[in-house]
């Protein structure tokens, strides 16, 4: 039996992985009326405790007794990416839904694997990025859609950057497989791409390493050399199934900061605030000149995509982050990384079908489900 057959009221959530990123999560999931979160795990319990007790949580301890809680209904997978499919494959055993952070799965095998294991369960693997439900991306995709800059053809995106070893205390992952610019940054601009012009159908990619190894910055292992393993500047052209394209870079070898996101229309460009960030101004420009547009919708953070999914399992309704968007970026990602190996374009197998933009009004805080 699916968890949430005959389940009424708030949403139990348990987050494994007590690391970087659960600060803002557990901040942010512990605020959301409509969610009740029970417990922390982690491999280093001490790490679990202490986020735990930071955050007000009552329970701490292995992922084996968090599993063992039937008041859990969504587990929020904050591990390290290469185990993101292992752990999430023991959630759905246990017969709990899954929020992962991203990426999805590294490979479209055990994408796949993950797709079918939640299917055949009745459950529900949802995964960040959660920023495209964010003020920011929903204003952009509510002004497109208005026809507020005519017929939308182009999209130019760019995210460029030194890369993260400088500030994460453990940022090896960030340089491996399952990460390196695209796996870790791509799926937030990605993500943001599949919604304003829906799925892809192809990419021509180039992908290059700077450096064989980086440097630790920061934290107790600073001056630690560490491998790099995957491409760390991707260049792609995507062309989507509507006719639209899209040129982007993904890059840590760039001394120059930068992102930009931007969507040429017939009548008019926007530019779009950052997709890695969950709120910001729009910027028209078009004959008459540029026009700031304030954003609207939540300004809520990190975990407002576990509100939705705890939301649509009472409803019986899609969520919007769904497993199935996240596989074909998942499919996109790596069939970039393909074209830039091969030099040729790859056809993208996957399609998915985007889910409609959030209310205005929608509140990750109001309490729904009470
Ligand atoms: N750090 C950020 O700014 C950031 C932002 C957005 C998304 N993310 C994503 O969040 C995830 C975690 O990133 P982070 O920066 O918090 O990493 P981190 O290394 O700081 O934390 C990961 C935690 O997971 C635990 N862990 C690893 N394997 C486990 C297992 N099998 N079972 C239980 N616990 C396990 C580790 O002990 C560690 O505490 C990654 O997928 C990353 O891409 C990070």
């Amino acid at each position: 039996m699916s968890a949430a057959q005959g389940r009424t009221g708030r949403v139990g959530v348990g987050v494994i992985g007590a690391g970087v990123i659960s600060n803002e999560y557990l901040k942010n999931l512990t605020a959301f009326p409509d969610l009740d979160v029970r417990f922390v795990a982690d491999i280093d319990l001490a790490r679990a405790q202490a986020q735990a007790e930071k955050f007000g949580v009552a329970d701490s301890g292995t992922v084996e007794q968090l599993l063992a809680d039937d008041a859990i209904e969504i587990v929020v997978n904050l591990t390290i990416p290469k185990v993101h499919v292992a752990v999430a494959l023991d959630v759905l055993a246990a017969g709990k839904n899954v929020w992962s952070e991203k990426p999805f799965a590294l490979d479209r095998a055990s994408g796949q694997q993950l797709l079918q294991a939640a299917h055949a369960q009745g459950l529900r693997v949802a995964t960040a990025p959660d920023t495209f439900l964010g003020s920011g991306i929903q204003s952009a995709r509510r002004l497109i859609e208005h026809g507020d800059i005519g017929a939308p053809l182009t999209a130019l995106t760019l995210m460029q950057s030194p890369g993260p070893e400088s500030w994460h205390p453990n940022p090896d992952f960030l340089f491996q497989e399952g990460a390196g610019p695209l796996f870790d940054i791509g799926p937030y601009y990605l993500t943001a791409l599949v919604q304003l012009f829906g799925p892809v159908a192809r990419v021509s990619a180039s992908a290059s390493r700077a450096r064989e190894t980086r440097v630790i910055g920061s934290g107790p292992r600073a001056g630690e050399e560490f491998a790099v393993t995957v491409p760390t500047h991707v260049s792609a052209l995507y062309e989507f199934e509507s006719g639209q394209t899209a040129q982007s870079v993904f890059s840590f070898d760039s001394k120059l900061k930068r992102t930009q996101f931007e969507v040429a229309g017939l009548e008019a460009t926007v530019v779009v605030p950052d997709p890695n960030t969950f709120e910001g101004e729009l910027e028209v420009h078009d004959a008459e000149g540029i026009h700031s547009v304030p954003s609207t919708g939540t300004t809520d953070t990190r975990g407002i995509g576990v509100v939705e999914l705890a939301r649509a399992i009472r409803a019986g309704v899609p969520e919007r982050a769904s497993g199935e968007q996240a596989y074909h970026v998942l499919d996109i990602m790596v069939s970039t990384i393909e074209a830039g190996e091969t030099r040729r374009p790859v056809e993208i197998e996957s399609t998915v079908q985007v889910t409609p933009a959030l209310a205005e009004d929608w509140d990750p805080l109001a309490a729904t489900l009470v």
